[in-house]
């Protein structure tokens, strides 16, 4: 698919059918995410590819969104704060390192649809919840829940500000 139509075409995706997710298309969002810019090239993230089945019902729990277990793979895309902070000391640790991870997620969730597969950013959680259900190290910081998967629903497009509201020209 060209760029502006997978663009066009995405959508936030909240119900999922059970159907496998085949391991060459799971590669190829992870190759993906891996190909995303980040500060000082450090790609100060971590990503849990999550299947089972007890640690999906715990991330749905964390995030009090039950349909998340539905999707067979979950990507969870944690900041390494302390990896840019090394470098890039405050900035590194509260900006930098929670933006590698932002465009990772974008990267991988823009890959997914280009797979044929769907997903929905989740950024509703009890962060504490998320990294204990993954058994992470405490200093990483959870930045998006991207659950994977067939859809098995069509939404219509929401809607957008228009574009002359945001762009401030000088
Ligand atoms: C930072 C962020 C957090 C979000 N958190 C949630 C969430 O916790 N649960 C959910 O169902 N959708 C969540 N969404 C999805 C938005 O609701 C969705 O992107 C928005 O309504 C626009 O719809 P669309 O993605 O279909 O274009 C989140 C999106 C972003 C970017």
């Amino acid at each position: 698919m060209e760029l502006p139509e997978l663009i066009r075409t995405r959508r936030s995706i909240r119900a999922f059918e059970s159907r496998h997710v085949e391991a060459a298309k799971l590669q190829c969002i992870l190759d993906m995410a891996n190909l995303a810019p980040s500060a000082g090239n450090l790609q100060a993230y971590e990503i849990y590819q999550v299947e089972a089945s007890h640690p999906r019902a715990a991330l749905a729990r964390a995030a009090d969104q039950s349909f998340i277990a539905q999707a067979p793979v979950i990507l969870v895309f944690f900041a390494n704060t302390g990896r840019s902070a090394r470098k890039y000391g405050a900035r590194g640790r509260e900006l930098y390192a929670i933006q590698d991870a932002t465009i990772a997620a974008t990267y991988a969730m823009l890959a997914a649809v280009d797979q044929g597969l769907s997903t929905v950013w989740i950024g509703a959680f009890d962060p504490s919840k998320v990294t204990a259900a993954l058994g992470a190290p405490p200093d990483w910081t959870p930045v998006a829940v991207l659950p994977i998967g067939y859809a098995a629903e069509s939404p219509a497009a929401t809607p957008r500000r228009p574009i002359n509201e945001m762009v401030h020209k000088t």
